[in-house]
């Protein structure tokens, strides 16, 4: 018997991906109402099964997950390694969960929360009533910070000013070209981008090695994620290698850095957008004082809806992807082993039905009622869900919250500002322009 048709879906794969690549949310949106749900996207990649529906979130994110490996690794493999926990499927990744998963538990938060306040309030001191400024660029600066205190355990400032310039090389050599295009990927003689990635990541690995070698044997009493890694130790009682440590490190860097930035960058132009949001917000940040508790901020209902709701109208990755390794079904379409699967998580986050007025900036949606972990995925789900969701959720709120309680900003844009891909992720078009109007009442008084 041969085996079951795909799902329709449109042909030519090369304008096909030319089209996903531009923007994958619309291409997603019209396909989806023109086939039906789920439709098959032929990319050279090869053909990709897309749902936006909760049904086909549901079957995806609840499946046992030794049905699934990861979708693609050609384009972050070679910045991650070969240990990366987003690279790995089946025992070696759940094997690698249970290791990195302890030190991002909700309560471990804690102790970061006045770290993460004293960067932003830092970053934010930098800024000047007479020159505009990009919140992204504000947002990268400070989320960055955060990753090397927070994550690497850098302390002393000369190290971390060290890290921030190495780390920044980095992220910045490895461009979205080299992403996609893999002839790109050799050395002209020591010329080109490939060769000038490869000096930085060296860079940055040699730096590793040295904070690995200084921390290792002196982890008793710090709770930066490193030394708790430094800590873990698998079934078989195993510690983590030094390589597989480097390689979570990168990975650490490279999917939290950029999305947080970008998801905090929302939510500040969101509240200088719409002066409702912005008041309400205010109302709920007065009685806390000028630099609130933390801790206190964690707990603030309007706050966290607009962290939410900054996550729901522009998902910051609005496509999750697996590959199947054994037939699978999915909204009663049965696919075959080694078909690719994406969950089109902009298409859920705009569906009416359970977003009235999807294109509105409306927090209170959040008060109102509780959105299933299918009807809501800002950071994917099932096996694979973001093991940094709480992390995020902890600095944004942290974040936004001490910036507005000690500090006034206007935008500097002159209409609406539109997402953009960037690389891997979808972020604000320009990066949202802003000005700095100075200290807070509460903070001036
Ligand atoms: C607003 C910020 C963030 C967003 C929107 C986000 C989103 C996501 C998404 C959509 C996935 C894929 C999930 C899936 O395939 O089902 C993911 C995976 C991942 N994220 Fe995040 N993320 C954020 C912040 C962070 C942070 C701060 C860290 C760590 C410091 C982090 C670490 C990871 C890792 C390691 C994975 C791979 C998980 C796996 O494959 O098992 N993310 N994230």
């Amino acid at each position: 018997m041969s085996p079951a048709p795909l799902p329709p879906g449109p042909h030519h794969p090369l304008l096909q991906t030319l089209l996903f690549q531009r923007d994958a949310p619309l291409f997603c949106q019209k396909r989806l109402s023109r086939y039906g749900d789920p439709f098959t996207a032929p990319l050279l990649v090869g053909n990709v099964v897309i749902t936006g529906h909760p049904d086909g979130v549901r079957d995806i994110f609840s499946a046992e997950p030794s049905l699934f490996e990861p979708f693609v690794d050609v384009p972050l493999a070679p910045a991650l390694g070969e240990h990366s926990l987003i690279l790995l499927g089946g025992a070696r990744h759940k094997r690698e969960r249970k290791l990195l998963m302890p030190p991002f538990h909700g309560e471990r938060m804690r102790a970061h929360g006045q770290l993460m306040q004293a960067i932003a309030l830092r970053a934010a001191s930098t800024l000047h009533p007479e020159h505009p400024f990009r919140a992204l660029r504000l947002t990268q600066d400070i989320s960055l910070e955060v990753i090397i205190h927070v994550v690497f355990g850098v302390e002393e400032p000369e190290r971390v000013r060290r890290f921030r310039d190495v780390m920044a090389g980095y992220l910045d050599a490895y461009t979205p070209l080299l992403m996609i295009a893999v002839p790109l990927r050799r050395s002209f003689g020591g010329l080109g981008p490939w060769a000038r990635f490869q000096r930085r990541f060296a860079a940055l690995d040699a730096l590793l090695t040295e904070q690995l070698a200084l921390r290792r044997g002196h982890e008793a009493g710090h709770t930066d994620i490193l030394s708790l890694l430094l800590s873990a130790r698998d079934e078989a009682g195993q510690p983590m290698t030094d390589e597989e440590l480097k390689d979570e490190l990168r990975t650490l860097l490279i999917a939290g850095h950029e999305t947080t930035a970008i998801g905090m960058a929302w939510a500040l132009y969101w509240t200088h957008h719409l002066p409702e949001v912005r008041r309400k917000l205010l109302e709920e940040l007065a009685p806390l004082g000028p630099v609130p508790a933390p801790e206190a901020l964690t707990r603030l209902p309007y706050l966290s809806a607009v962290c939410d709701e900054a996550l729901r109208i522009h998902p910051v990755v609005p496509l999750v992807s697996r590959r199947t390794r054994a037939p699978f079904s999915l909204r009663g379409h049965e696919l075959p082993p080694g078909t690719g699967l994406m969950a089109a998580v902009s298409v859920v986050h705009s569906n009416p039905e359970l977003y009235p007025q999807p294109e509105r900036f409306l927090p209170e949606r959040f008060l109102e009622r509780r959105f299933s972990p299918f009807e809501y995925l800002p950071f994917g789900g099932g096996a694979r869900r973001c093991i940094g969701a709480t992390f995020a959720l902890h600095e944004m709120r942290i974040v936004l919250g001490s910036l507005l309680a000690s500090h006034r900003f206007a935008l500097a844009e002159n209409g609406p500002v539109r997402p953009v891909q960037r690389s891997i992720t979808l972020g604000p078009a320009g990066g949202v322009k802003m000005r700095y109007e100075g200290p807070s009442q509460a903070a001036a008084a």
